[in-house]
């Protein structure tokens, strides 16, 4: 994969970026998305690659952009599957909460898990813990571990966990192990990058999240040395019927981050509104400013970019 497309990729997620960041705090979760969606396949047609979506919007009948097998790019250039997602943390951004960000990460053809759209029971933990995570462990002893790499006591790490009804016994089991809890609204693709961050406060992303999420996480998770389990959750029958005519056979196969993710992959990201991990968009008398995230498996170099966007230049925004 040539590296300068990870360039190239970034101006999607900048784009669908500007445009959901217009809906911030506005109430209105589906104009935000449907911006964010409209923007990023438009600026994904530039791009020099003849592209798959695999993790996408949804099913083809369910909709009009970004389904999954949507070829996008120019048809020029490398065979790419895509897995995206143009405003991840719709909530978060409709009631101008922060970690809301536009999102998509790049594999060779057949580098994705191709995940239903269903839920992920997940484990996401920064570099320390790599190799260390099991999913079938109790928290209290994946945090005994993580603390043991981390040179702490299990008291000093945060766990961040989607707040749901789902989470009360995994929140009881962490309590009781010792260790602190950020409870999140939305938004566990931001709260898994978080985990590789000195910073972020957060050490380890526990819970039931949407799988295809999990596979943009375990991308990421894969440019920035860190680690991340998987098990898909299904809610009922057609969920499994879907999983299967997708090629999965085995229905409670734990993944790997390398079976999440592998080979070369890129990821990049926006955000939308501020983070632990990234500036939300600013809008200025001239345009607005960004700042996005990009990362490629191969060389593990992770750039933070900084954009300023003039609108006089750029009428598109
Ligand atoms: P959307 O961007 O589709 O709104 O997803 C937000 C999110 O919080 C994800 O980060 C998370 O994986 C998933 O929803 C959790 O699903 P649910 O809200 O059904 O618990």
């Amino acid at each position: 994969m040539n590296r300068n497309l990870a360039l190239e990729f970034v101006r999607t997620t900048e784009m669908a970026a500007i445009a959901s960041a217009r809906w911030m705090g506005r109430g209105d979760e589906k104009a935000a998305d449907q911006a964010a969606v409209d923007a990023m396949r438009l600026m994904l047609d530039t791009v020099d690659c003849q592209g798959t979506v695999v993790i996408g919007e949804g099913e083809r009948d369910e909709a009009p952009m970004l389904y999954i097998g949507e070829k996008v790019g120019s048809g020029n250039g490398p065979a790419l599957d895509i897995a995206l997602d143009p405003l991840e943390g719709t909530t978060v951004c409709a009631v101008g909460a922060s970690n809301s960000i536009s999102v998509m990460a790049i594999a060779e053809e057949g580098g994705f898990l191709n995940a239903p759209d269903t839920y992920m029971d997940k484990i996401a933990v920064g570099p320390e813990g790599r190799g260390l995570i099991d999913i079938k462990e109790t928290p209290k002893e994946n945090l005994r571990r993580l603390a043991e790499a981390k040179k702490c006591k299990v008291a000093d790490l945060t766990v961040c966990i989607l707040d749901r009804d789902r989470h009360r016994d995994l929140i009881a089991q962490v309590r009781d192990a010792g260790a602190r809890i950020k409870l999140i609204g939305d938004g566990d693709v931001a709260a898994s990058l978080a985990c590789c961050e000195d910073n972020s406060g957060v050490d380890i992303l526990m819970g039931t999240g949407g799988a295809p999420e999990g596979v943009i996480a375990a991308a990421a998770l894969r440019c920035m040395g860190g680690d991340f389990i998987g098990q898909l959750r299904f809610r009922h029958e057609e969920e499994k019927e879907r999983a299967r005519k997708m090629g999965i056979t085995d229905l409670n196969k734990i993944y790997t981050i390398e079976e999440l993710a592998s080979g070369n992959v890129m990821f990049v990201a926006t955000g939308v509104t501020t983070g632990a991990f990234l500036n939300g968009v600013r809008f200025k008398p001239w345009g607005a400013t960004t700042q996005s995230i990009v990362m490629r498996s191969q060389s593990g170099t992770i750039r933070r970019i900084e954009a300023e966007h003039r609108f006089d230049t750029k009428p598109r925004y």
